[in-house]
């Protein structure tokens, strides 16, 4: 195994033996756990290969990663824009590999400095002054539009495919076609049906995977390859780490151990809120995926055997060093609620030295020496050893450099961590009944056919919320 590009988790400051038994977890606990976790890994297995997880097997996708290549080759230099239209796991994904692995500034390089390939923005959210500022600023004869959706009918995605259809049949005629894809279910729902209509380009969302679990579909790998990623690199980071996790030891497999440490530090030590705090803006895209990843799959009302458990802990994302500045007071102080997971790089592609060329003020001399890089690590290290003196249960993820190859194993890692949590939390970590009842609600009050029964039941309940708590 390329063992030197992989990643590491170091969970040192999670156990007792580091921070002590009131906030830590004991070897003991984990020990307890190993048995029925080897179980879920057996269980992982024979579900996948019933083939009912299939988000497992993406990495060995390679047709389909030569479609995409091929795909993106083909409008290599054509459009000045790329504008990924998509919501929830049908934009994170995007969001995230395209902020770890391109230029921190992309958009705002020359066309040569980008090298040809496509300024890349994401419309996810409808709020109309975004949209507005964004449409005013890309051109529809340089843009193309890649709209993704799984289900074919959400909303947000669908709302602003009218409009932007609409702006670009009216500026461009017949041709409008040329700068639209669609990523959407290969048979159900709205899109599918007007894209087999339109004819236009499209790329299938292979069935029983999930939006937040989609990154390494077309959903995510074809913005990607667009905006220059190596595309195969980041499913072989991804192939590389299912063979990382194979093992059904605890002490062996790092999504395994990194489900069960947060599953006993929530459920054992009363740790409900799970913060992932990248030292680096690359992966702050990563933290974002990851949040939803978690919060969707793990957030349930009931179990695998209907009990009503109102379960799941709370991802929030912080990014170091910034935070420092603004979270740490409470992660350092507040209440006892907290895990922090620290997402490292050892090696950044830059070393920015601070003093070359500088006469240094006396009190500043010791940075001279010193680059931006030993500062952060520094940064990094001074809060973990603060965090861990306080008794503050925290663990590393260490990335030896940000590259698609790394950037695909943390993806895989997370979701198969994902999964291992439905296992220990005994709820399903593939469904989002909550997001859909909010979908309902408002296809419902938009007028949408057939949810006519819903918008009576909303009428009446409006009517009856007294107004007499507002100021
Ligand atoms: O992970 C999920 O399933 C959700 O976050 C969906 O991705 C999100 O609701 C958007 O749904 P769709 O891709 O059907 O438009």
């Amino acid at each position: 195994m390329e063992d030197k590009h992989s990643i590491h988790l170091d969970f040192n400051n999670m156990m007792a033996d580091t921070i002590g038994t009131e906030h830590g977890i004991t070897e003991q606990e984990l020990k307890a756990l190993a048995q029925v976790a080897s179980r879920y890994v057996n269980y992982l297995k024979e579900e996948r290969s019933g083939g009912k997880l299939p988000f497992l097997d993406l990495p060995y996708q390679k047709n389909t990663a030569t479609e995409i290549i091929k795909t993106a080759n083909f409008f290599k230099g054509k459009f000045k824009n790329l504008v990924v239209v998509g919501i929830g796991g049908s934009a994170l994904g995007n969001i995230a590999t395209h902020t770890a692995l391109n230029h921190p500034f992309h958009n705002i390089l020359t066309d040569q400095e980008r090298k040809g390939f496509p300024r890349v923005f994401v419309l996810d959210n409808i709020d109309p002054d975004r949209f507005s500022g964004l449409i005013d600023i890309v051109k529809p004869e340089e843009t193309l539009f890649n709209f993704i959706t799984k289900s074919g009918t959400t909303v947000e995605t669908m709302a602003q495919f009218l409009i932007i259809v609409k702006r670009l049949r009216d500026k461009l005629g017949r041709d409008y076609k040329e700068h639209i894809i669609t990523t959407t279910d290969s048979e159900k729902g709205t899109l599918r049906e007007i894209t087999r209509r339109e004819g236009f380009r499209s790329f299938d969302i292979p069935s029983g995977v999930g939006g937040r679990y989609s990154v390494l579909t077309p959903v995510g790998l074809f913005s990607a390859a667009m905006s220059g990623v190596d595309i195969v690199s980041l499913l072989d980071g991804a192939a590389f780490m299912d063979k990382v996790c194979k093992s059904d030891n605890l002490w062996e497999n790092p999504a395994l151990m990194g489900a069960a440490l947060y599953f006993l530090s929530h459920t054992k030590k009363y740790k409900n809120i799970l913060v992932m705090m990248p030292y680096s803006n690359a992966l702050g895209g990563v933290a974002d995926w990851f949040c939803q990843l978690w919060a969707e799959s793990l957030g349930k009302k009931f179990s695998l055997n209907n009990e009503v458990v109102h379960t799941g802990s709370t991802p929030v994302k912080a990014v170091g060093v910034v935070d420092q500045h603004s979270q740490l007071q409470l992660y350092m102080e507040g209440p006892y609620d907290k895990v922090i997971t620290f997402l490292t790089i050892k090696r950044f592609s830059k070393e920015v030295s601070i003093v070359e060329g500088n006469d240094i003020e006396s009190d500043l001399v010791y940075l001279k020496g010193h680059s931006l890089n030993n500062v952060m690590n520094a940064e990094f290290e001074g809060t973990r050893l603060a965090l861990t003196e306080q008794r503050r249960p925290n663990c590393t993820i260490t990335l030896d450099e940000l590259s698609a190859f790394t950037l695909g194993q943390l993806f895989y890692l997370f979701e198969l961590q994902t999964a291992y949590g439905g296992k220990f939390y005994n709820v399903n970590a593939f469904d989002q009944p909550g997001v859909e009842a909010g979908k309902i609600n408002a296809f419902a009050m938009l007028g949408k056919k057939g949810f006519e029964q819903r918008k009576n039941e909303i009428d009446i309940h409006l009517q009856r919320v007294q107004k007499k708590y507002c100021i």
